[in-house]
């Protein structure tokens, strides 16, 4: 059992192995007992600087990744393009490369192009952490989404998640099926098909258009946000209305109480309340949205624990 990543940055679920993701698990176990403490800091962190660069609006990621840095004692910077030099013309390689100047060690970056964080990686001297690159991959969310089906069910290898919404725009569906196939979940896509990627079915997944049906097949229900950012013209060019989406792809509680047994809800947030789930589903007691925000700190101080691990440090003092 092998106790480094066989990865120096965090880009995607794509290039984890299954003994990093059960290596990130068991690695957050012990953090959320930290966690769990009247002082919840370890020093683990405390020769190491991060930098968070966020190029895209951000409220759970954000607070989550700089908690879990501060909870490991590392010095943080924060970024915010909107008020930065990037208004004023300054690129991403140039940018990163003037705070890495101030010695930082990590960067942990949420960007709107997919690809963003592979580029970065091969551009600059740190180890990247990819907060959410476009429509591409958001590995963090899927390492907790996974790790809350964990602690929920007790296992992942052999649980039936549906994965339900806007799949074409989704970082989190992406990165959730990588690392649910790679723990032995069976997966379902289900969507509207102007919603669905053309290829889906050759991820190997289920492919559903028909949310009951659907819903009767799994044991956990991942409710996806609509991209409105992401969708071109009034936010709602690949569907009528927002009420038909609700109609047809929303849970709310008629449509959850004919399923007649308990599945797991989930949301990775932000929710569109009223559409992707109505707030009696959002708050229900088999609703794990608030556990899979507070697993998101254990998790991503486990990925940053581990990733820092293949920093060179200089304990000489000097
Ligand atoms: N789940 C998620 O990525 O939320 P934020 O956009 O608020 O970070």
């Amino acid at each position: 059992m092998s106790d480094q990543l066989s990865t120096r940055h965090l880009l995607g679920i794509a290039d984890l192995t299954t003994e990093d993701i059960e290596l990130i698990f068991r690695t957050a176990d012990g953090f959320k007992e930290v966690l769990s403490r009247p002082i919840k800091k370890v020093p683990s962190l405390r020769d190491i600087t991060i930098a968070n660069l966020f190029f895209e609006n951000s409220t759970r990621t954000r607070v989550s990744f700089e908690l879990a840095e501060k909870r490991l004692s590392a010095d943080i910077v924060n970024f915010s393009s909107s008020s930065s030099s990037v208004k004023k013309g300054e690129t991403l390689i140039d940018t990163v490369n003037n705070i890495l100047a101030m010695k930082v060690d990590m960067i942990v970056m949420r960007h709107p192009d997919p690809g963003a964080a592979l580029f970065l990686s091969r551009h600059v001297d740190a180890c990247i952490v990819n907060a959410g690159d476009g429509t591409h991959e958001h590995p963090t969310q899927a390492l907790l989404d996974a790790y809350s089906i964990r602690e929920k069910l007790g296992k992942v290898k052999g649980v039936k998640v549906a994965i339900v919404g806007d799949i074409l725009h989704s970082r989190v569906a992406l990165s959730n099926v990588h690392c649910l196939k790679k723990l032995g979940a069976e997966v379902m896509l289900c969507g509207p098909t102007t919603l669905m990627p053309r290829h889906a079915a050759a991820l190997g997944v289920r492919v559903e258009h028909d949310l009951d049906k659907a819903l009767r097949w799994c044991d956990v229900a991942n409710m996806l946000r609509i991209q409105m950012e992401r969708q071109g013209g009034d936010g709602i060019a690949n569907f009528p209305s927002l009420r038909e989406y609700a109609m047809l792809f929303g849970l709310d509680r008629a449509r959850y109480e004919r399923i007649a047994r308990d599945i797991v809800i989930m949301h990775p947030g932000p929710i569109n309340r009223g559409v992707e789930v109505t707030t009696d589903v959002a708050d229900h007691a088999n609703s794990i949205i608030l556990d899979q925000v507070q697993n998101g700190v254990a998790v991503r101080m486990a990925v940053l624990y581990l990733l820092a691990a293949g920093i060179p440090r200089d304990h000489s003092g000097a």
